[in-house]
């Protein structure tokens, strides 16, 4: 149904479900981080003071906007398009006119600073340009699509942050050993599709804009840059044309906030320098804002590595949750519907996916989305000696604060942690039955009324034959077959509760009564009463 918009579609959907908010009083781009987290909305400030175009932001900060952009109901709903896509990806279509291309700068009169780049952080080392889909040629007939962020330096020089071992880095890696520039084309503003493939960690030689496509359901239109021989997004607001230089990683970078929540150290890049710069005749600059815009668009991402290394673990997965306090990238708690050993399974094949570090599997009655369900789970299934387990010196995410520091040059490694809470193997049902209260389906509160005959019923002060019947009556029951407290009570709808209590108690006098192994009552002495501990 959206095959064919663009990121100005994207935004007038957004307005039209009350998402996006205009504000077109004239605002100080020094306060647009700090409007944008304290909004419900995203904003788009249609004057910003010193600047010619306007800015948006915070457009996927929060589930909803995720999910309108990408043309579905529910956020949930995303893992089956991300499925469907990456099962069918769509190969690009070049066009010749690029609407980000109506207005192109080259060389000198290349100005980075006419961009309205927002501050965001007190800690931050200059203005980040958050939200550029890079696209490279991978040397082997491919594009590789990213998201990196690019901290302006001077009219045509910034940074980029490639520390974290990518595609782009390898790639960036080559060409620093070869002595040669990388060149890249980065466009700001495009649509939800063309973001979320670029943000998926795809194996190298897998083009990400054919993933975009696959998610659009038709090809994503590519055009070709100016000044390098590389392709951007035709719908893009802005372009940049540029190279990564072979400077090695040896310029300070940052600090920025980043999707830990937290400000990363200073970084160690190599420099990027803007050959051309191309916008639309009226361009809108796209300021994602940190870090929420990126855990909405890493999730889905994370669901679907999950899902199919699940799969290949033959596992049958009912629910994943990939949680937002484990900054949507880290914690996966996930519900299967086990057979024997599956739970350590499932913890290995998770553990393997991505930066994944804390993997939790429940049993499919446990509903993942439920934190107090899932640590109830956690409280009465696991015992920490068997079903939990640590695994050393495994690959992780450098960025992870809580690794220890590391000499120049050291890539750290870490543990990873799995949490087995389903039920264990071998263990008797019945610790494992719910509470479930007596006429739960029958007993509404909202339309609790008793008739005037079974209140007269219920008054009746039971006589002392009617107790010794019935006291006879649930031996007989019992006799052949142990029944629950509950499941005798039942049985005598007409007797008033206090004749059955008191049958009850009759038996017990008379040292007739009993229970079975499961704490039904029985015949005392029977075979099927319970024997006492030795
Ligand atoms: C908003 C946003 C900003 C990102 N910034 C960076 C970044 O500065 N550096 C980085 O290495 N990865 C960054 N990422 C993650 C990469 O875009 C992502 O891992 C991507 O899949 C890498 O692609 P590649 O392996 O093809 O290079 C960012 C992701 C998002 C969504």
């Amino acid at each position: 149904m959206y095959e064919q918009e663009g990121f100005r579609g994207y935004l007038e959907r957004l307005r039209s479900r009350n998402q996006l908010l205009d504000l077109h009083e004239p605002v100080d781009s020094r306060h647009i981080a700090t409007l944008v987290d304290q909004s419900d909305k995203a904003l788009m400030f249609h004057r910003v003071i010193g600047y010619d175009m306007p800015v948006v932001s915070g457009l996927i900060r929060s589930s909803e906007r995720m999910a309108i952009g990408m043309g579905v109901e529910r956020y949930a709903d995303i893992e089956q398009v991300l499925t469907r896509a990456l099962a069918s990806p769509i190969e690009p279509k070049y066009v010749e006119t690029s609407r980000a291309r109506e207005l192109t700068r080259v060389g000198d009169e290349v100005d980075l600073f006419d961009l309205p780049v927002p501050m965001s952080s007190v800690l931050d080392g200059g203005p980040v340009i958050t939200a550029g889909v890079t696209i490279v040629r991978d040397g082997q007939g491919a594009l590789n699509a990213g998201i990196y962020r690019y901290i302006l330096k001077e009219r045509n020089l910034t940074g980029i942050d490639i520390v974290t071992p990518n595609n782009l880095r390898a790639l960036a890696w080559k060409a620093y050993e070869a002595q040669r520039p990388l060149p890249i084309s980065i466009s700001i503003g495009t649509h939800p599709f063309e973001f979320l493939a670029s943000g998926y960690r795809a194996p190298a030689g897998v083009d990400e804009v054919a993933i975009a496509g696959g998610l659009r359901g038709a090809p994503v239109e590519l055009a070709m840059c100016e000044t390098i021989d590389v392709p951007h997004i035709a719908d893009a607001e802005i372009v940049l044309e540029a190279e990564i230089l072979p400077t090695g990683w040896k310029w300070p970078e940052g600090r920025f906030g980043e999707f830990t929540w937290l400000m990363g150290a200073l970084h160690w890049n190599p420099l990027v320098r803007v050959k051309a710069i191309a916008h639309r005749k009226d361009p809108i600059y796209y300021n994602l804002h940190m870090p929420w815009e990126v855990a909405w668009l890493m999730i889905p991402t994370r669901w679907s590595q999950l899902r199919s290394a699940l799969k290949a673990a033959g596992i049958q997965v009912k629910d994943i949750n990939v949680t937002l306090g484990g900054i949507g990238a880290w914690h996966v708690v996930m519900s299967i519907k086990k057979s024997a050993g599956e739970g350590k399974n499932a913890l290995l094949a998770a553990l393997s996916v991505s930066d994944i570090k804390h993997a939790v599997v429940v049993d499919d009655d446990i509903d993942v989305f439920n934190p107090i369900d899932v640590e109830w789970a956690i409280a009465t299934r696991v015992q920490g000696d068997r079903d939990v387990f640590v695994i050393s010196g495994a690959r992780v995410k450098p960025l992870d604060p809580s690794l220890p520091v590391m000499p120049a040059g050291v890539v750290p490694t870490g543990a990873k942690v799995g949490i087995d809470a389903t039920i264990p193997e071998n263990i008797p049902h019945e610790r494992y039955e719910r509470i479930s209260y007596a006429y739960a389906d029958k007993v509404k509160l909202g339309a609790y009324k008793l008739d005037a005959a079974a209140v007269r019923a219920g008054d009746r002060k039971p006589k002392a034959d009617e107790i010794a019947q019935l006291a006879d009556r649930i031996i007989g029951m019992i006799g052949n077959k142990p029944l629950y407290y509950a499941q005798v009570i039942d049985a005598f709808p007409d007797a008033p509760l206090q004749a059955i209590t008191r049958a009850f108690g009759k038996l017990h006098a008379e040292e007739k009564l009993w229970q079975d192994k499961d704490g039904r009552m029985c015949v005392r002495g029977s075979s099927f009463a319970a024997k006492p501990p030795a």
